[in-house]
């Protein structure tokens, strides 16, 4: 398996080109088997999460191509996607595929809104916590769909198709309203969505939606309401800029000092990240070529966040904030309330020499001077990447083991963070 060895200390300073959201390409692709039609997806990331879910969709009969380079693309531009579920082949899929990553299990609403049934495998265990998924389940449910649960697979019958019906989460959920939104757009008649989530990929699903001829008004607000079609065409969609990535760089930037901007963001999907950096002294301006970050010199303010659905503070930043404040002048206090035990990145962090404490869902992070390196292990996505963010900063070597959790979700990182005056190289496996 891949390491990462990075030597730190070492400022940021240039521009990282921010890459195609990772949780805006996979519902997208996803809603490829609503339509017989082509869909074309640009601005994909490469990403191993993307790889994967074209595997599970090929699984269903889909056809995936990615489009060559055009005249004066460079490497960096994301990729052109066509995706083409003509005839889905089979309705089912497998537990083997399904364990690996946890969206492919919203395939269940395209597969049971058009071809009338679905059999998808349970997600199964995961490393952040307990990831149910009764509320997706429900939505399916009130659009009409029986639901059987048949050895560790769920079952989603709908043979005279779904009626529109009334949807009203009692927590918000990503994945519930992105499964509530697709069996919709095929559902007969009228639905409403309430609670639904506000994250910008929900907006950027139901955008692409719209192209490919469904009735959605309401995306990006707690209340959405959905006409249902007959049937939906393909579209042409250039999925939006990833918000994640985009506020990791940014808490780099800010940890290590230095100036970068990232190229093609907008500074509107993560604002209250945004912020929270602006609090700890980073300085941040946006322009029509994305977002600079800029920190010189000054020390590091503590901070007091809570993780919360959008427009609050992205729990998927929780890990990489965790991580800048372990340099501050002071104690912060983050407050993780979407997942629990989402904290695997504390004992990592602590092999650096970070002082955190846990009480329940609340971190107490008390500033240290400095930061030392070690090897350490990557968990998950997004506490691998709040590793590499201290280890920028720490002094001497840290080598982070057992990469490919980066590689789901963070496309030519050490690239990207190369280019920017950092010390970092892949170590292949030997
Ligand atoms: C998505 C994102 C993930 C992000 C999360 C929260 C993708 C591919 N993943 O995950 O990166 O961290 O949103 O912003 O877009 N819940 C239930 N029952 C359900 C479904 C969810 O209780 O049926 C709970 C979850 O356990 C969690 C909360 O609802 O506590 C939010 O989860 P959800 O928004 O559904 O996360 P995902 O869509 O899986």
């Amino acid at each position: 398996m891949d390491r990462i060895r990075i030597v730190g200390g070492h400022r940021l300073n240039g521009s990282i080109p921010i890459s195609g959201a990772k949780n805006a390409t996979l519902p997208l692709m996803i809603a490829s088997l609503l339509t017989d039609e082509t869909l074309v997806l640009e601005n994909v990331p490469r990403l191993a999460d993307v790889a994967l879910l074209q595997r599970i969709l090929g699984n269903h009969g889909v056809d995936v191509m990615i489009g060559g380079k055009r005249p004066g693309d460079t490497e960096y531009e994301g990729q052109t996607v066509h995706i083409s579920a003509k005839r889905i082949v089979d309705t089912m899929a497998p537990y083997e595929l399904v364990a690996k990553m946890r969206a492919s299990f919203w395939v269940i609403a395209p597969l049971v809104a058009r071809m009338g049934e679905a059999r998808v495998s349970l997600p199964g265990g995961c490393a952040i916590g307990t990831r149910p998924v009764d509320l997706l389940v429900m939505a399916l449910q009130q659009l009409g769909a029986e639901i059987e649960i048949d050895r560790g697979y769920v079952v989603a019958r709908a043979p005279k198709g779904l009626k529109g019906g009334k949807i009203v989460f009692p927590k918000v959920t990503v994945g519930g309203t992105h499964t509530a939104l697709m069996a919709a757009t095929l559902a007969d008649g009228d639905t409403v969505i309430e609670n639904a989530a506000c994250e910008p990929e929900v907006g950027d699903l139901a955008d692409c939606l719209n192209k490919m001829g469904a009735k959605i008004t309401g995306a990006g607000t707690p209340t959405i309401n959905v006409t249902g079609v007959r049937r939906l065409s393909g579209a042409r969609h250039r999925v939006l800029p990833d918000r994640i990535e985009t506020g990791t760089y940014a808490m780099a930037v800010t940890m290590t000092g230095g100036d970068v901007l990232l190229e093609g963001a907008r500074p509107e999907l993560l604002q209250a990240a945004l912020d929270v950096l602006a609090e700890t002294g980073a300085e941040i301006s946006s322009t029509n070529a994305g977002v600079r970050v800029a920190r010189n010199g000054s020390g590091l303010a503590p901070v007091e966040v809570t993780t919360q659905p959008f427009p609050g503070f992205p729990t998927d930043l929780q890990a990489q904030l965790m991580a800048l404040m372990t340099l501050a002048a002071g104690t912060s206090r983050i407050t993780e309330t979407i997942f629990e035990n989402r904290f695997m990145h504390v004992q990592e962090l602590a092999r650096l020499g970070a002082q955190i404490r846990l009480e329940g869902e609340t971190a107490s992070i008390e500033g240290v001077p400095r930061l030392n390196g070690a090897p350490v292990m990557a968990t998950d996505l997004r506490a691998s990447v709040s590793l590499v963010i201290a280890a920028l900063a720490a002094e001497g070597e840290t080598v982070v083991n057992r990469v490919y959790h980066l590689d789901r979700g963070f496309e030519r990182l050490e690239g990207k963070l190369a280019a920017c005056g950092a010390e970092i190289e892949r170590l292949a496996h030997a």
